[in-house]
């Protein structure tokens, strides 16, 4: 089986791309990243010189790439390449449409043009909006009420009309908040957790109640590789942890593992249309086999530790020095 792995040199696709390698000795990898700022091959150092990955520097939204990289001959396509921080959407939402809504549309024509097995949407839980006390369904309609998920929820149209419209054989996957190694430091975690370590205090929106469901990143992988699997083509999975926790809660976890107190905590400006709360339902993906293995707690303390022992990664990534490498190495 050969895949075609977006936005793979990214948080989620790096750890997908070494999952699926450790996991099925069969498999090919061909990993087609953009390099933007979040995507770093530092994250697969490991699997560089694997016989059965390689790596090819272009954008989806760029037909000619992704018509080039089709003809190596892709069995199944999983799209993770994104623009996914919603504060940078907020600021500039036009790479976020290029990128989440055009990419996915060239994706998708690619799939139909080389008749793809299976076309895997990597999709979010932002894209149903915010939801006071109940959960989000795979058929909860579409309220984004931000850039980014408004672009998610462009894509993920798209992928459903194709299947709809043209038969192609697709699976839309909406997960919940991510976290783990390897994270881009922009995110909640990982941004909490740098600046402590550097001294600086951590920005808390607004009075820091909203909440989010939390996925470590393994249990993730086992999730969408469920997913790709059992999953039933057109159909679409939510992928969640149950592990709802408000902002403040996770600050409150991170200062203890840190030794740090409230006095590091700022307050700073709401992010504007910020959603309350997201929680899903998976009760569907679960009841394919699967259920997430790490504890909250758990996953919260190994990410620390992650962070604390892997300094350079994140201050070079932050200072923006392996953008200029790779720069310099691909153009
Ligand atoms: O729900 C899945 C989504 O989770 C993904 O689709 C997105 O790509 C991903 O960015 C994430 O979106 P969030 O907006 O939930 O993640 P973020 O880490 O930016 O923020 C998490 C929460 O923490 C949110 O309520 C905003 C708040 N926050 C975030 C930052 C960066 C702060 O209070 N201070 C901060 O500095």
């Amino acid at each position: 089986m050969k895949f075609l792995i977006t936005g793979g040199a990214g948080f989620m696709g790096s750890n997908f791309i070494r999952y699926i390698l450790n996991k099925y000795p069969e498999h090919e990898v061909v990993n087609l990243d953009k390099l933007t700022y979040a995507g770093n091959l530092e994250n697969l150092k490991d699997v560089e010189t694997n016989t059965r990955y390689e790596f090819v520097k272009g954008d989806i939204a760029d037909e000619k790439v992704v018509d080039q990289v089709m003809q190596k001959g892709i069995d199944q396509i999983v799209n993770f390449a994104a623009e996914t921080h919603v504060d940078r959407s907020i600021h500039g939402a036009k790479s976020f449409i290029m990128t989440d809504v055009f990419g996915t549309y060239n994706l998708l024509e690619a799939a139909k043009k080389y008749k793809t097995q299976k076309y895997i949407q990597v999709s979010t839980d932002e894209v149903f909006g915010s939801t006071e006390d109940g959960e989000f369904y795979e058929d909860t309609a579409f309220e984004p009420n931000s850039p980014y998920s408004a672009s998610k929820a462009g894509g993920d149209h798209l992928v459903r009309a194709y299947w709809k419209t043209y038969d192609l054989p697709t699976v839309v996957t909406h997960s919940c908040n991510f976290y783990g190694p390897y994270q881009y430091p922009e995110k909640l975690i990982p941004l909490f957790v740098t600046n402590l370590i550097e001294g600086k205090k951590i920005p808390v929106y607004g009075d820091g109640q909203q909440v989010r469901e939390w996925i470590f990143v393994p249990d993730y992988c086992r999730a969408l590789d469920t997913v790709i699997q059992k999953g039933e083509i057109g159909e679409v999975y939510n992928i969640g942890s149950g592990y709802r926790k408000a902002n403040l809660e996770i600050t409150n976890i991170i200062l203890g593992l840190m030794g740090q107190g409230n006095d590091m905590i700022e307050y700073v400006k709401d992010r504007p249309g910020h959603d309350k709360r997201y929680a899903v339902n998976s009760d569907k993906l679960r009841k394919l086999g699967w259920k997430p293995d790490v504890q909250f707690e758990q996953g919260i303390k190994d990410t620390v530790e992650w962070y604390k022992e892997n300094e350079l990664w994140w201050k070079r990534l932050k200072s923006g020095e392996y953008l200029d490498y790779y720069k310099k190495q691909y153009g």
